[in-house]
């Protein structure tokens, strides 16, 4: 397949090119001017990448936009991993890159004549609110109430796929979990999701002796609260079967999540313990204390509803498309996350 992938020096995408360029697909790679160095530098090692200039943020999304056709015309499948993802993003930024730069990509797909597939990089917090069973069919209005502009934008952007993908092209998405760092390695380039929690731990540590006093740590975590993690290597095997084996239906979407989703508090609890801490965590509920405990703690006030969901997010659609997918082991991965993560950059 031709695929163009967009996104595709990003933490995942980077891994994505890889792995669809090592499985021998031809591999065409928009990327903005500004980083056109960076990516030719992350991929010197692979031949025939064809690197195109663009931005999701231009209308006509090349920066050439004589090319356009000519590419609309090669490619039979395309990629869209990119966004702004950052939990307190402000609403302008995340609606210009996530809403108004995938209204840009579809825009560019209705000129793609020779387009088969489009995938579109989703996430499982488009239904931030809902409580229970959420099925892979579910997207909650785009009225709703969301505790962050990313969820808020990302929800508002599945809207505009799901309704204006064209309906002679198979769509696609790929709606993953927190992702973490490769299972196999720990290797990571960015510390958001509960890295933001490690590098607390970290910081607590330094405290020396004072830190031993420190004993519980009350945290907005409740009983039945659940951490969809995905170390990024399982979610690009999972991604990259989903793109090679497309299943040929006008519209599909798979909630990327592990089988049996840990729980938010013995996740973090045993981060800690692998981090040599003495910590405690103890379940509270929110109160207004928790904004200037958070700022302390450098954790982004977002975090809140990512430690509190308690969603189960239904893998009907995925278990029946791929039954074979291989499962992370959180008891294998999270030693190397930690190792990995203390090490430093
Ligand atoms: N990471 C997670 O935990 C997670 C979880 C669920 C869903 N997702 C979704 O998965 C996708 C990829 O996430 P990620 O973690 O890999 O993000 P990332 O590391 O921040 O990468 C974002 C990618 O988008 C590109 N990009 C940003 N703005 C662009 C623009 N205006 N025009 C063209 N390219 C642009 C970036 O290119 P530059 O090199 O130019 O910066 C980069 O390649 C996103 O859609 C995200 O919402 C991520």
């Amino acid at each position: 397949m031709n695929i163009l992938i967009i996104g595709g020096t990003g933490f995942i995408g980077q891994r994505l090119l890889r792995k669809l360029h090592q499985q021998g697909e031809k591999i065409f790679l928009l990327s903005r001017p500004s980083s056109l160095e960076k990516a030719k530098s992350l991929f010197k090692d692979l031949s025939d990448i064809t690197y195109i200039r663009g931005d999701i943020q231009n209308t006509d999304l090349l920066t050439d936009v004589s090319q356009a056709d000519t590419i609309g015309e090669q490619i039979d499948c395309l990629v869209h991993l990119a966004a702004v993802y950052e939990l307190n993003v402000s609403p302008t930024e995340a609606h210009l890159q996530n809403v108004i730069g995938t209204q840009n990509v579809l825009k560019f797909i209705s000129r793609c004549k020779g387009l088969k597939y489009f995938h579109y990089f989703s996430t499982y917090a488009v239904n931030q609110v809902l409580k229970g069973k959420v099925y892979e069919s579910d997207l909650i209005s785009e009225s709703s109430l969301f505790y962050d502009e990313y969820a808020k934008s990302k929800n508002h952007a599945e809207h505009l796929v799901r309704k204006l993908s064209p309906k002679s092209i198979h769509t696609i998405i790929h709606r993953p979990g927190i992702v973490v760092g490769d299972s196999r390695t720990g290797q990571r380039e960015k510390e958001n999701g509960p890295y933001y929690f490690f590098n607390f731990i970290k910081q607590t540590k330094k405290l020396g002796k004072l830190s031993e006093k420190l004993k519980y740590l009350p945290l907005p975590v409740q009983k039945n609260s659940l951490m969809p993690v995905i170390p990024v290597d399982t979610l690009v095997e999972w991604s990259s079967l989903i793109i090679q084996h497309p299943k040929e239906r006008a519209l599909s979407c798979y909630h990327l999540v592990p089988q049996k989703v840990i729980k938010t508090k013995e996740f973090l609890q045993s981060s800690i313990e692998l981090m040599n801490s003495p910590l405690q965590i103890i379940s509270s509920p929110i109160t207004g204390f928790f904004s200037p405990l958070f700022k302390v703690l450098q954790l982004p006030e977002q975090l809140v509803f990512y430690m509190r969901q308690e969603a189960i997010l239904d893998r009907g659609q995925l278990n029946q498309d791929y039954p074979d997918l291989k499962e992370p082991d959180y008891n294998k991965y999270l030693p190397i996350l930690i190792e990995e993560f203390e090490k430093g950059y």
